[in-house]
């Protein structure tokens, strides 16, 4: 049986993909750094390798088929190794990127995933990249909030269409196990665009508690993203990018579109599970908000408007 190599999963993503492809009784390994932490389903194999040491990749690469991959930071300093081991051992790889633009031959890489898609496409290798747009667990940043009862953020107008990282998975599932993705690149979002205000609203009523929005300038907000974040460049491009969207309202960003002419569909449930949010602050009373079924937009054939992304 080919062996599909699953990179980040312990992530958000990727345990969802380890666990998808092990009940579907698939041969999976999981590159960890730390094996003795990592708690990952029966039948997994478990490797260890760190991204940031390409040549300690080699034992996990060997004798597989095709690889999940994903970019765990910011930095992308040792993306060309690692994309290079990945070719020279996978026919295929899948890559966990984010809703950015296609680069013309000539244009710097504003975002890491720009480099990883560029690199990754110059292998020659047999590709796929899905682009979601944010994770609904990015909300699980205002769990402390949340818990106070009120989310002191900027930019309580921006909205983004958040998809439940399971759906993000069973979307990777799907491309890894069946044919005609090479060369495609889906946007994935969830099913309804939602403003960060609706965002918190809808915590509020799903968990039963009072929770309001009170709008926090940017400027205010930096030093906290700072914190957060770290990235000063990421941070600065973050709050703009959810300023364009209060400015140019509900054209940007959500692309839901008919299944894609590579023919992918999928029949995972779309759960944007609020309550994951604030897991770790209050009782849960609601576990599902809506149902539907996520489409995909294959976008390798056009060039879509630049988006920034807060990813
Ligand atoms: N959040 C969003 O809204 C959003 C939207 C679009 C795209 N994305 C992209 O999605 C990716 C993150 O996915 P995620 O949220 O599923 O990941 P995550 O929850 O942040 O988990 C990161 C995973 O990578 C592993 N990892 C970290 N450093 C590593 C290293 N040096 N070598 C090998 N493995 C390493 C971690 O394993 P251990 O720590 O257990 O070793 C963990 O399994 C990023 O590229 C992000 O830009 C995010």
């Amino acid at each position: 049986m080919s062996t599909i190599l699953v990179t980040g999963p312990t992530g958000n993503v990727g345990k969802h993909v380890v666990s998808k492809l092990a009940e579907a009784g698939l041969a999976v390994r999981a590159l960890v750094r730390d094996p003795s932490r990592a708690r990952l389903p029966a039948g997994v194999e478990v490797v260890s390798g760190d991204l940031t040491a390409p040549e300690t990749l080699e034992p996990a690469l060997r004798d597989v088929e095709a690889v999940f991959l994903i970019w765990p930071g910011f930095a992308a300093e040792t993306a060309e190794p690692v994309v290079a081991a990945v070719a020279k051992h996978a026919r295929r790889v899948v890559y966990l990127s984010a809703d950015v633009a296609e680069l013309a031959e000539d244009e710097e890489p504003a975002l890491f995933h720009q480099e990883l898609e560029r690199l990754i496409r110059r292998t020659g290798m047999a590709w796929t990249f899905l682009r979601p747009s944010g994770f609904a667990t990015n909300t699980l940043g205002w769990a402390g909030q949340i818990r106070q009862g009120v989310v002191r953020w900027p930019y309580g107008e921006a909205s983004r269409s958040l998809i439940h990282e399971e759906d993000i998975a069973a979307v990777a599932v799907h491309v890894l196990t069946s044919g005609g993705h090479a060369g495609a690149a889906y946007v994935i979002t969830g099913p309804e665009r939602l403003t960060q205000a609706e965002q918190v609203r809808i915590i509020g009523e799903a968990t039963g508690r009072e929770v309001r929005w009170e709008e926090l300038p940017p400027e205010t907000a930096r030093e906290e993203l700072l914190a957060a974040w770290g990235d000063p460049e990421f941070v600065d491009g973050a709050p703009a990018a959810q300023g364009s969207s209060v400015a140019q309202g509900s054209s940007v960003e959500c692309r839901m579109a008919e299944s894609s002419s590579a023919g992918c569909s999928t029949s995972a449930r779309m759960r944007l599970d609020m309550n994951r949010a604030v897991r770790m602050a209050v009782p849960l009373r609601v576990t599902s908000l809506t149902s539907t079924r996520p489409r995909l937009v294959a976008t390798s054939t056009r060039r879509p408007a630049r988006v920034a992304t807060t990813s």
